[in-house]
């Protein structure tokens, strides 16, 4: 039917006769002239239907998202008139023969990026015929077949792992497919192919991966959905760098491939202690050139409870974040800081704009200067290298919770005031807690998931001091995104079961949950361990995009629905009864 795709119509083709598919962009009527901007999926070519051209009247009828095909011949444009922006912006295609092979309905959409989430997902066909979820898409195919490149090399075997199965614990809710030869049981859908993937390993598969869909019923927000898609691995003997090596390789060769990217040679690593102490996240963008300081030392001895107690306070610390250039702040603009550190749980939100640093506290402006005196000051000043015309914030309290918020306000002040150096920040952080306290339910969780390793080497360390274990976890983050999370795994039964027991998983439960996999452990399971990367948030850092939403073809709401097909929807009464199961009355939505 064609003989070019539009976007790949240059000026090396100049005089030459082309057929081209694809929809009409947009139609312009210039002085008698029309102007087609043609689309398909490698880009958009300006057609030019002349009056006298038998295909003018045809030309005439064309409407936006009219299908056509286009016959005619490629021309140079006058130099004055070249669009250096556009691939195709040198030439025209003069048109000779204009064929209408569909027309369309009036297009609901603007087919811009005004147009809002329910519409576009509504019509999801149309809004992906648009250039930037074209590239997007393109992006994405790009990344799984780069992935498949790399890892080829490096001895994996491709595996596919069941969809129906029992639930695997990665800390959401299960999606249930309920079973109608079984009455009353259901099978889950998986939060993560780990069970079976350590079960290969244990099979002597050696070096697994696989390009896997996971679901999770999970409170969903721009870096989540619940089904989105993992790039999986595990490799047998080996350590934290076996795996860690492996996993920078594949994504130095991934970025190298699609995005033409140089990622550096080895990734900084970073332990969760100290991403938290100095950036408060357990994922830091480094792109920011900002750091949290604990002053506590300089704020001990001062009269104010705010500081001082926490200061003198073991788990707690008082820790101040230079905002370079924040003496420009408003009371409006401090305020609105303040509310949004509250929804992380702050109390308050000090701070101090100094507008002079070489008159000590003479130049400071802050409602807490009163408090300090000239030794507290300059102290402040040195660590957290405070000059004129900054703002410095201070947040004071529990380690942990404070750390979390002034974490955020750090990348907030970055992004309002676009301190983010460009380019790519990768990162490992490491020697995470085993366990989290869980204050609604008194209990530990596992951080990572409970079959990963603790870094003590028997059950009974484990036992005896678990709320101080480290384990044998880790994190890739890029530029403030935790990209992939992996572990070496427990591959002893009475570790397993150990850890079991610390998240309060009795003997009778654990058995019936996880039976097979602490059974598998008593034949000789090798060590092992491996990571899984979250495809959908690589997509979308390569793509430039804000929401992983834009680089899955046929996504989620944010209320987890499909506005496109309508799902989840209504079953017919016969196929409930068919799957055994009856609706509560009153709780049809
Ligand atoms: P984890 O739960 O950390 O680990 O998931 C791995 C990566 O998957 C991505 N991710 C998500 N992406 C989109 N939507 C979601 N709802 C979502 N949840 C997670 C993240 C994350 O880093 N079995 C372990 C891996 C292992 O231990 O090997 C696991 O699933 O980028
Ligand atoms: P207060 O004594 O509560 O009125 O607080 C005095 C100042 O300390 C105000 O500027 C508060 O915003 C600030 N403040 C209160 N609690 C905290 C906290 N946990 N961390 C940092 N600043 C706080």
């Amino acid at each position: 039917m064609r003989s070019h795709m539009c976007g790949e119509i240059n000026e090396t083709l100049d005089g030459q006769s082309v057929t081209l598919c694809g929809w009409v962009d947009r139609r312009r009527d210039l002085g008698g002239l029309i102007f087609i901007g043609l689309r398909d999926n490698a880009g958009i070519v300006q057609v030019v239907v002349e009056p006298e051209s038998a295909a003018f009247t045809d030309a005439e009828k064309l409407r936006n998202e009219y299908c056509i095909r286009v016959h005619g011949t490629v021309r140079m444009r006058p130099e004055s008139q070249w669009n250096e922006s556009m691939a195709t912006g040198k030439i025209d295609v003069v048109a000779e023969h204009v064929e209408l092979l569909n027309a369309s309905a009036p297009i609901p959409l603007l087919m811009t990026d005004e147009d809002g989430e329910e519409i576009r997902l509504r019509y999801r066909y149309l809004d992906l015929r648009r250039q930037r979820m074209q590239k997007n898409m393109r992006i994405r195919s790009q990344l799984n077949q780069a992935i498949h490149k790399a890892l080829g090399g490096h001895g994996f075997s491709e595996f596919e792992t069941p969809i129906l199965t029992k639930a695997t614990p990665e800390g959401a809710r299960d999606y249930l497919v309920p079973s109608r030869v079984h009455a009353g049981k259901f099978f889950a859908l998986p939060q993560s192919p780990q069970l079976f993937k350590q079960l290969l390993m244990m099979a002597g598969m050696d070096r697994y991966y696989q390009i896997a869909r996971c679901f999770r019923d999970e409170d969903l927000r721009a870096d989540r959905q619940p089904e989105f898609t993992q790039l999986d691995m595990e490799l047998s003997f080996v350590g934290e760098a076996g795996v860690q090596t492996v996993a920078e390789d594949l994504i130095r060769a991934v970025f190298t491939d699609v995005l033409q990217v140089e990622l550096p040679a080895e990734f900084p690593r970073m332990t969760w202690q100290d991403a938290l102490e100095n950036y408060g996240s357990d994922k830091p963008d480094l792109r920011y050139p900002m750091r949290l300081e604990s002053v506590d030392k300089h704020v001990s001895h001062v009269d104010f409870r705010v500081f001082s107690g926490p200061a003198n306070a073991e788990g707690q610390r008082v820790a101040a974040l230079r905002v370079p250039g924040g003496a420009g702040f408003s009371r409006k603009k401090i305020d609105e800081y303040t509310a949004y550190v509250a929804r992380y749980g702050a109390k308050g939100l000090a701070w101090i704009k100094v507008n002079d640093a070489e008159a000590g506290l003479e130049g400071l402006q802050s409602p807490i200067a009163k408090f300090l005196d000239e030794s507290a000051w300059r102290g402040i000043a040195a660590q957290t290298g405070a000059e004129s015309g900054d703002l410095l914030f201070f947040g004071a309290g529990e380690w942990l919770q404070t750390s979390t918020f002034m974490g955020h306000l750090l990348v907030r002040c970055g992004q309002d005031l676009e301190l983010a150096s460009s380019g790519w920040q990768p990162l490992w952080v490491t020697d995470f807690p085993m366990f989290e306290w869980d204050e609604d339910n008194q209990r530990h969780v596992a951080m990572h998931h409970p079959f990963t390793a603790p870094l003590v080497d028997s059950a009974d360390d484990l036992r005896a001091a678990p709320a101080e274990a480290l384990s044998r976890g880790y994190d890739m983050v890029l530029n403030g995104a935790e990209i992939g999370g992996g572990s070496i795994r427990i591959h002893k039964p009475d570790m397993q079961q150990a850890v079991f027991e610390l998240l309060g998983i009795s003997e009778q439960e654990a058995e019936a949950k996880f039976g097979f996999l602490l059974e598998a452990l008593r034949y000789g399971c090798p060590p092992h361990g491996g990571i899984a990367f979250g495809l959908d948030r690589i997509a979308a850092l390569m793509a430039g995009e804000a929401s992983i939403r834009d680089v899955i073809a046929f996504p989620k709401t944010t209320t987890a629905q499909c506005p496109l097909t309508d799902a989840p929807s209504a079953i017919a009464p016969a196929q409930l009864d068919e799957l055994h199961i009856q609706v509560k009355s009153g709780k049809v939505s």
